[in-house]
């Protein structure tokens, strides 16, 4: 079964070409970082009109990479929210037209699955359940994914993402978009010096406003002096322990014993090495995306067209003709 995935949430306009569920045939992504780099982040008009230009080009290129061609296909996959609306649309219409084209199905898929679905192409065995700790640049969520296809929110943040705290202390040392990566290369020479606040709610919620609000008081006062290696260590080391702290939390009051790793955040060394070392000092199983799978890509969201596509078939939901009204949701929620 050969099917045809598209993201375009964000500012990377990405396809694939997904055998079953977990084989990746081709994953193009046309990235749009360089683009939005002088402006700080990402321009939401500029980025729709940039999938525009690309998209054709990027199916082109996943069919001739993966030697496929479009009679060969069973279904066409779409990231439909949450994310940019103009961006998203590009991607949904140009989904809608294929499989119109086609006479074939289309699948849409919740970009958040499609960040957990990438443990699927890295670890041919995890199967749920599981718990995922889910960090990108919209979200920071604990997910218990009880089906392929059934997810129950545990925990999100109450104001920022971990990702966007990344890219705003980025921003606060000087450092470019996209700041996470930047963050992390800085902190490398650094030691944990500054005393950054923590939150505390009586459940395994987020909050990472207070942290980041600190570190930019902190840079303001100290001004030239501030240590900046030294604050980019103490940021990164406070938040990986606050996300790996509620995660072990959850797992050990919920009795979940596999924990899995998601989102563009997850590409960061730190967290990666904590969640592994903190989950088996607890004996519990972890499992953490391929680094080419953590950030926006379509394979990822391939593996949960996928699973969508399988669970629901015989329902006759992906009839063609139910889907072709189709819309993008900038604030689609987690499970509808
Ligand atoms: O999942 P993603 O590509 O896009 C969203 O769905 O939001 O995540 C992008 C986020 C950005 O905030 C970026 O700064 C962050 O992931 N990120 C990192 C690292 N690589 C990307 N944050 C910390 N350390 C990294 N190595
Ligand atoms: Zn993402």
């Amino acid at each position: 079964m050969i099917g045809l995935v598209i993201e375009s949430s964000c500012d990377e306009t990405s396809v694939a070409i997904i055998k079953g569920g977990r084989e990746i045939l081709s994953n193009i992504v046309s990235s749009q970082i360089e683009i939005h780099k002088q402006f700080g982040g990402v321009v939401p008009e500029i980025a729709s009109r940039h999938h525009v230009t690309n998209i054709s080009y990027v199916v082109e290129e996943a069919l001739t990479e993966a030697n496929i061609t479009f009679d060969e296909l069973e279904y066409i996959g779409v990231t439909y929210g949450p994310g940019l609306v103009g961006a998203l649309l590009v991607g949904v219409s140009y989904a809608k037209s294929l499989a119109y084209a086609l006479n074939i199905p289309i699948v849409p898929v919740h970009h958040i699955e499609g960040h957990i679905a990438a443990n699927y192409i890295s670890h041919p065995d995890l199967k749920p359940p599981f718990l995922a700790l889910v960090v990108s640049g919209g979200h920071s969520h604990l997910i218990h994914v009880t089906e392929y296809t059934k997810l129950q929110i545990i925990a999100k943040t109450r104001d920022d993402a971990v990702g966007e705290a990344f890219d705003k202390v980025a921003r606060t040392l000087g450092l470019q978009y996209p700041g996470g990566p930047e963050v992390s290369k800085l902190a490398e020479s650094g030691k944990d010096t500054y005393k950054l606040p923590k939150s505390k709610f009586d459940n395994y919620d987020f909050s990472f406003s207070g942290i980041k609000t600190a570190v930019i008081n902190l840079v303001h006062k100290e001004g030239i002096n501030v240590r900046r290696e030294d604050m980019a260590k103490s940021f990164e080391v406070n938040v990986v322990e606050t996300l790996v702290e509620h995660t072990m939390n959850a797992m050990i009051d919920l009795n979940i014993d596999t924990v899995v790793l998601a989102g563009g955040v997850a590409a960061n060394t730190y967290l990666r090495k904590h969640l592994i070392s903190e989950a088996n000092r607890n004996n519990f199983k972890s499992y953490i995306p391929a680094l080419e799978y953590c950030t926006d890509n379509a394979a990822m969201i391939a593996s949960a067209a996928y699973y969508n596509y399988v669970s629901e078939k015989d329902k006759s939901k992906y009839d063609i003709l139910n889907n072709l009204d189709l819309n993008a949701k900038a604030n689609l929620k987690i499970g509808g």
